[in-house]
C-alpha cells in the first residue's frame, strides 16, 4: 500500500467518469455519489448508457482492451484507474447490464496524515 497523489486519483476518477459520459446518450444523467466512514472513502459512478455485456465485462481493465472506435479510446483508462487504486491499497469494482447501465465503485483510504507535502518532502 503506498500514497498517491491526488493528481493521480482525480485522474483516475475522471476516466471511469469519461466512460460514463461516453457510454451515455447526450442527455444521459451520470451520477457521482461520494460517502465517506472514518478513513474509507467509496466513490461510485453511476450511468444508465450502453452497458457491457459479460465478455466486456469481463475483459475491462486488460490493458489497450477497448469496444471504441481509433480516437475515442486506447484502451487504457481502467488499467490505468486500476493501478492507482490498488496502489493505494484500494479497489475498483464494475457492476455493468448490457442496455441498462454501469456503476464504478472506486474504493480509496483517505490519509489523514503522513502524506508528502507538495514539495515531495514529508510533513511531520
Ligand atoms: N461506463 C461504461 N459503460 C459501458 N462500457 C464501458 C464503460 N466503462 C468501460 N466500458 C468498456 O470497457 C472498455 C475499456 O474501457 P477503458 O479501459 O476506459 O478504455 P477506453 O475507454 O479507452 O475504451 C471500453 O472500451 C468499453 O467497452
Ligand atoms: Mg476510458
Amino acid at each position: 500500500m503506498a500514497w498517491v497523489s491526488s493528481q493521480a486519483t482525480a485522474q483516475a476518477l475522471r476516466s471511469v467518469i469519461k466512460n460514463a459520459l461516453q457510454a451515455s446518450l447526450p442527455d444521459g444523467d451520470v451520477t457521482v455519489e461520494a460517502t465517506r466512514q472514518g478513513d474509507a472513502c467509496r466513490i461510485a459512478v453511476r450511468d444508465r448508457g450502453l452497458g457491457m455485456s459479460q465478455d466486456v465485462l469481463a475483459r475491462a481493465g486488460e490493458p489497450f482492451f477497448t469496444t471504441k472506435p481509433p480516437g475515442e479510446g486506447m484502451g487504457l483508462g481502467l488499467f490505468l484507474t486500476r493501478v492507482i487504486v490498488e496502489r493505494s491499497g484500494g479497489q475498483l469494482e464494475l457492476r455493468s447490464e448490457l442496455g441498462v447501465g454501469t456503476t464504478a465503485i472506486v474504493a480509496m483510504q483517505v490519509a489523514s496524515s503522513g502524506a508528502p507535502a507538495a514539495n515531495g518532502r514529508r510533513s511531520s
